[in-house]
């Protein structure tokens, strides 16, 4: 069986191959020797991919609890954290016990968020199942819920003992949420990889390489900056703008779909300012279209550039957008809060 390892931190590895959940027990007991593995799932992935997990850490030897919850952002609330810790509680889960996650970012988020703070922190690992999980939210040690004023207000940095990717767990995913994680993976080739854009010619590509290749993306902006004060907001090329439309579209506009239209709409808008090449403007454009992932919207400048005014990465009259010099190469650029509405007009089409 094929399986890259790429050392997330000196703390732990990312192993990507295919087929890896049936070998996840062992994976998972080779980092800990636990006797108790509670599996967390939402209610999806655990009809799907449950039992697999279960057996395989039986089969390691651990003692299995398995946990599950309702697929979907709206669980990823303060509410179904209690729950989970009130499971543990009530079933003995101890400080020698491990969590581990099977799904996507939002059971990472939410388990990872648990373990976290379970008696001030128990071991997890996280097996990703979304593209989105795979490239991004299992790795870098960030956990999270949403609270009524907004996504990701409560949270903890954590760094998992392992993370176990197996891309086969990919083929259930609807193809949508599967075109969705891949704007993540557009974005890091955009930021620093153009040999990774080059090398993106469709939704068809060999999962292993891209995904450990964008593991090891995030490996290194996360080892320049693990609590986001710098680098790390590199990681948000188009989330600015995207989070704003998401947000106007009352979340109908998917987070990749989103990211996807900001990411576009910035290269435009810094063609236009003479920031990067139209070639290089165009070249992100066709990728993303290459996925089926769209590249404009209807909204008008002003209501997203209103819209960005709140994100919470703000400080003060400040935003940090992060644009394109050229194809597979992007840097930090604060700019006063009036300024995103240059950019969504010019990325938009309209005039300055
Ligand atoms: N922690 C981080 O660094 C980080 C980074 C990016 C995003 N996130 C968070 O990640 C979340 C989004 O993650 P997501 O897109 O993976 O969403 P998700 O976990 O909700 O998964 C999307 C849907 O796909 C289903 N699903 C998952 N795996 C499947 C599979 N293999 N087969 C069939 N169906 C499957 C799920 O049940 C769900 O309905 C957001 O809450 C976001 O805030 C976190």
């Amino acid at each position: 069986m094929k399986c890259i390892t790429v050392s997330a931190s000196s703390a732990y590895d990312v192993l990507v191959g295919r087929g890896l959940l049936r070998d996840a027990g062992r994976i998972v007991r080779a980092v800990i020797n636990a006797p108790l593995a509670v599996l967390v799932s939402d209610s999806t992935v655990d009809a799907l991919w449950g039992n697999t997990a279960a057996e395989s850490l039986e089969a390691a030897g651990f003692r299995v609890l398995r946990y599950v919850f309702p697929a979907g952002e709206a669980s990823k609330n303060t509410a179904e954290y209690v729950k989970m810790l009130e499971f543990f509680a009530e079933n003995g889960v101890d400080r020698s016990s491990v969590v581990v996650a099977l799904g996507g970012g939002v059971t990472g988020d939410l388990a990872g968020f648990a373990a976290a703070t379970y008696l001030r922190g128990i071991a997890v690992v996280q097996i990703p199942t979304t593209v989105l999980s795979c490239v991004d939210s299992s790795v870098g040690g960030k956990t999270a819920v949403d609270l009524s004023a907004g996504k990701n207000l409560v949270g903890a940095f954590c760094q998992p003992r392992a993370v176990i990717c197996d891309p086969d767990l990919l083929d259930t995913l609807p193809e949508e949420i599967f075109i969705d994680g891949c704007a993540e993976i557009i974005k890091y080739a955009m930021i620093c990889d153009r040999e990774l854009l080059d090398a993106l010619s469709g939704p068809d590509f060999d999962r292993e390489e891209i995904i450990a290749r964008c593991v090891a993306i995030k490996r290194d902006i996360v080892c320049r900056d693990e609590f986001d004060n710098g680098d790390r907001q590199l990681l948000n090329f188009g989330h600015t703008l995207g989070h704003a439309i998401e947000k106007l579209s009352d979340y109908k506009i998917s987070h990749g779909r989103a990211v996807a239209i900001g990411m576009s709409v910035m290269a435009r808008a810094c063609a236009g300012l003479g920031i990067c090449s139209i070639r290089d403007a165009d070249l992100l454009i066709g990728k993303l279209e290459t996925f089926g992932l769209p590249t404009g919207c209807d909204y008008a400048p002003e209501d997203i550039a209103a819209a960005a005014a709140g994100d919470k990465k703000r400080r003060g009259n400040t935003v940090t957008l992060v644009v394109p010099k050229a194809a597979g190469n992007c840097i930090l650029n604060p700019v006063p809060v009036e300024k995103v509405t240059e950019y969504a007009r010019l990325g938009l089409g309209g005039r300055v």
